[in-house]
């Protein structure tokens, strides 16, 4: 009879760990391997500065200048994580206004806006990076500014992402850069106005073919020094 309790116990054990690790794979799913995943989340460490990339290429353009930003702020003893928004599951905000009701919670919405939302909330700054699509910030950029909507209470104000602080970074095709990139920049310092972000600055570079941007010594130049005055609007 013990033997047989003994065995009881044991397989349950088992298949509670089971269901744990199920769990965590399900919940996890949507993460890449150079991101942390939720439950390998620190909250009482999290990330000083959490990189948002626009841009539908890993190691593209915009993708390169925010890893010379990477480097400097590392380098300045600072945790960063960076969040491909191409490979999220982002829809569209509904207007429900569910997020306004008592309590505030989150998005109703469970998809991966709410996981990348709770991180920035714990962090200090912010990095948006978006390559220039049609004169306007990429799909998936505009997809999760539209979805932060759920931050503010009843009188748009009091933004749970407000007092960070904010660079930007944005790639043009075109070479006429500063026309290119106006209304992008024009577009996430409304978004982050409203939100009470301050920026400390923005980057803009004009390249085309993938990577192109390596051979701008300018703008990787650029790159370093906001992130310099990234770290020093946090510290300050
Ligand atoms: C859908 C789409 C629309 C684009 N629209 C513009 C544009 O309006 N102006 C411009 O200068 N470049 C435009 N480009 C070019 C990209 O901004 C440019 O290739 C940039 O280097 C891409 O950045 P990435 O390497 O990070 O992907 C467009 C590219 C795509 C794919």
């Amino acid at each position: 009879m013990e033997i047989t309790r003994r065995k009881f116990i044991k397989q349950s054990s088992i298949t509670i760990i089971g269901l744990g690790l199920i769990g965590s794979v399900f919940i996890d799913a949507s993460c890449s391997d150079k991101e942390k995943k939720v439950s390998e989340y620190d909250h009482k460490n999290p990330p000083s500065i959490i990189v948002l990339v626009g841009s539908s290429r890993a190691e593209g353009n915009t993708d390169l200048l925010v890893n010379k930003m990477i480097v400097i702020i590392e380098k300045n003893d600072l945790s960063v994580e960076k969040i491909y928004l191409k490979d999220k599951k982002i829809l569209p905000c509904k207007l429900c206004n569910k997020c306004r009701e008592i309590g505030r919670p989150q998005c109703i919405q469970d998809d991966d806006f709410n996981r990348i939302i709770k991180k920035i909330q714990l962090a200090e700054a912010i990095i948006m990076s978006s390559p220039v699509y049609w004169r306007s910030v990429s799909g998936v950029m505009k997809l999760f500014m539209e979805r932060c909507y759920s931050q503010f209470d009843k009188d748009w104000k009091n933004s749970k992402i407000k007092g960070k602080h904010a660079s930007l970074v944005v790639v043009s095709g075109d070479n006429n850069t500063e026309k290119q990139c106006a209304p992008i920049i024009e577009s996430f310092t409304g978004f982050l106005n409203w939100n009470e972000i301050s920026i400390s600055g923005s980057v803009t570079a004009s390249a085309v073919e993938k990577g192109e941007i390596i051979n701008n010594a300018e703008a990787l130049k650029n790159a370093e020094d906001e992130a310099v005055k990234l770290i020093d609007a946090i510290r300050r």
